[in-house]
């Protein structure tokens, strides 16, 4: 038998069970990986509160979670290049990484390089194909200077990076907490508060050239009132600033590939960038992950341990 998170119904935090279930079989063109680590993320706690029902219900029981990485247990007919024993990453997208062990298609796996932490490893598709769909979308490049809030969240430390290595100037805005981590990866810290316009002008006296919101709130129309072009301004979360005033609202679905996985993968062995892992729970502690994670001031990522 398998372990894996379910809930039965929409709701709160203490919806979400362990329970043993099959272990999934591996069908044609289907590997099955024996889970190390999996990253959680906050678009599968509004899932589970039924919030995104409209644009993406669910079944029940329903499993969870997106990323992970382990070692294949089973291959199945028709796949060729990956054997039993292999270290991977991957993403599924049948809510069900959260788990002891997971069925995809063996497309949706890449080979773990050797020097990538396995929590890193386990934690990196969903912010990391965002964060990538986000500083594409804004097109910046050096000699700009990008805004970017949530800068030390799990998409949001990787979309600073990102920014970084294309030679952008980036003002990542976040907590005092963070202002350290940020200065650490080139970034200038601002903190948010009633002032925060002001400082964004003092920071950026020449103006900003692109904007990325990972946070929400009014952060879109500050970026408006500061001048950003709005085809510059791109939100992961704001969809109604999308609609409002035509700025791009690129993310995940935008860059949810392999290729874009396994070329993060390599950066972040390489120490190009860093994915600050701020706890690590065992699976059956989820509901306190969960709980953790909606405090909104992670810094980098919260990962389970099946
Ligand atoms: N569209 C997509 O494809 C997509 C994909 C992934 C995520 N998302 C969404 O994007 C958001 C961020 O995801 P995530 O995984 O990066 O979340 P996360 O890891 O939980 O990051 C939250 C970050 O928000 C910061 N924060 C808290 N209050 C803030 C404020 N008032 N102003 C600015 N920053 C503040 C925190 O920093 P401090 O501790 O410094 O406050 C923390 O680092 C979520 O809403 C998620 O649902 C969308």
């Amino acid at each position: 038998m398998a372990r894996a998170v379910q809930f039965d119904r929409y709701g709160g935090i203490d919806e979400l069970k362990v329970l043993e279930v099959p272990t999934p079989k591996a069908g044609p063109g289907q590997v099955v990986v024996e889970v190390v680590a999996a990253g959680i993320n906050p678009g599968e706690a509004m899932i589970r509160t039924g919030a995104l029902h409209e644009r993406w219900p669910t079944t029940f029981p329903s499993g969870q979670g997106t990323d992970f990485a382990g070692r294949i247990v089973a291959v199945g007919d028709g796949v060729g290049g990956l054997q039993v024993g292999d270290e991977v990453l991957g993403f599924t997208e049948n809510r069900a990484g959260h788990a002891t062990h997971v069925v995809v298609p063996a497309d949706q796996v890449t080979p773990k390089p050797a020097n990538l932490g396995w929590d890193v490893a386990g934690a990196l598709f969903v912010v990391g194909t965002t964060a990538f769909a986000a500083v594409r979308a804004v097109a910046a490049g050096a000699g700009d200077t990008v805004a970017v809030s949530g800068a030390a969240g799990g998409v949001g430390s990787i979309t600073v990076q990102l920014l970084r290595a294309r030679g952008a100037e980036v003002i990542g805005i976040a907590s005092e907490a963070n202002h350290e981590w940020l200065r650490s990866v080139g970034a200038t810290p601002i903190a948010y508060g009633d002032n925060l316009i002001d400082a964004l002008r003092a920071a950026a006296p020449d103006g900003l050239d692109a904007f990325i919101d990972t946070y929400g709130a009014d952060y879109v129309d500050i970026a408006v009132e500061l001048g950003v072009p709005v085809e510059r301004i791109d939100t992961i979360i704001n969809f109604a600033a999308v609609e409002k005033y035509g700025v791009k609202g690129e993310g995940n679905a935008d860059a949810a590939t392999i290729d874009v996985l396994a070329e993060l993968a390599d950066q972040v062995a390489a120490g190009d960038i860093e994915v600050p892992i701020a706890a690590v729970y065992p699976l059956e502690k989820v509901q306190d992950a969960y709980r953790e994670l909606e405090q909104r001031h992670t810094r980098g990522k919260i990962v389970l341990h099946p």
